[in-house]
């Protein structure tokens, strides 16, 4: 069992900053670092990291090899990447002085995934297969839909929310992964408490398994029959870019292994968590082993 990840992969430009900049204003960094990301890339990384089988499927630039590169250096099937005759994603991004951050993504090649290429990655996918499909990369809702109909599992973790979320048919998503901003767009964009967001969700999309992730205030799974609250594991915040790819990549591992949702919940932010601590995305991921040791010590 795999998981096939039709996600971007970006170049990375940090910039660290005292505070984001404000409109009309001119800043100088205190930092700048160049880093390998993209959520797609992350959470390719996270789930393989975390033990399980990936193919990742997307496209990268000529000047890009370096992505390529640093999946497959990770285990990651990289033969359904196309590379483009134009330039690579890439994001800018500032992080605080509290570790949080604000994104912006350029898409390049990313925004060059081929309908046929997709079809051609969603022939290779099995029963009990887990296609994911984040809103980094083109032809989103195409994907979703041919991924259902091959048989698999289809998770869907709709970063960033824009108006092309509104072309997918919600119901060949089995598994939605969320932030609170997300969440609360996804049942129509009101203002209400995380409960209020799970539970529009059920009442809308009965038949999807939902994960609400709440950054420092944990995060919840439900479906059908159960509901869990996992609390944060409380870290000292380096930049957050990358936690919720990492938790959903560790998530999505836990749920190939059957582990059950608690555990899954579990080891997914005990990863974020982790993530959380360390400079950077990609680079920031921790391996199977740092996890397994960070929980014993919690037990
Ligand atoms: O979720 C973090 C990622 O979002 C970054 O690595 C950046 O590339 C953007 O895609």
């Amino acid at each position: 069992m795999k998981l096939m990840n039709f996600g971007s992969l970006n170049l990375d430009r940090k910039y660290g900053v005292e505070h984001f900049v404000a409109p009309g204003e001119t800043k100088s960094a205190n930092s700048y670092f160049e880093n390998l990301g993209g959520k797609g890339l992350n959470q390719s990384i996270a789930c393989a990291r975390a033990g399980s089988a990936v193919w990742h499927v997307g496209a990268v630039g000529k000047d890009g090899m370096e992505l390529l590169h640093c999946l497959q250096e990770e285990g990651v099937d990289t033969s359904h990447i196309a590379v483009k005759d134009i330039a690579s994603g890439h994001a800018v991004i500032q992080v605080d002085y509290a570790g949080q951050n604000c994104i912006i993504i350029v898409s390049g090649a990313n925004g060059e995934v081929e309908k046929e290429q997709i079809q051609e990655a969603c022939e290779a996918l099995e029963e009990g297969d887990i296609a994911l499909f984040q809103n980094e990369i083109s032809n989103v809702a195409y994907g979703i839909a041919k991924a259902k109909r091959s048989g698999a599992k289809v998770a869907f973790n709709p970063s960033p929310f824009n108006e092309k979320i509104s072309e997918v048919d919600l119901h060949d998503v089995d598994y939605l992964i969320v932030n609170e901003g997300e969440g609360r767009e996804i049942v129509g964009g009101e203002s209400s408490s995380p409960e209020e967001i799970l539970a529009a969700i059920r009442k809308n999309y009965p038949w999807i398994k939902a994960v609400l992730t709440l950054g420092e205030k944990g995060c919840y799974y439900m479906d059908g029959e159960e509901k869990y609250l996992q609390d944060a594991f409380s870290v000292k915040a380096v930049d957050t870019t990358g936690a919720g790819d990492t938790f959903c990549g560790y998530f999505l591992s836990a749920l190939l292994k059957r582990y059950e949702p608690e555990r899954a919940l579990r080891e997914a932010a005990a990863a974020a968590a982790l993530a959380v601590g360390k400079e950077g995305a990609a680079c920031s991921i921790p391996t199977r082993k740092t996890v397994e040791e960070f929980l014993e010590k919690k037990e």
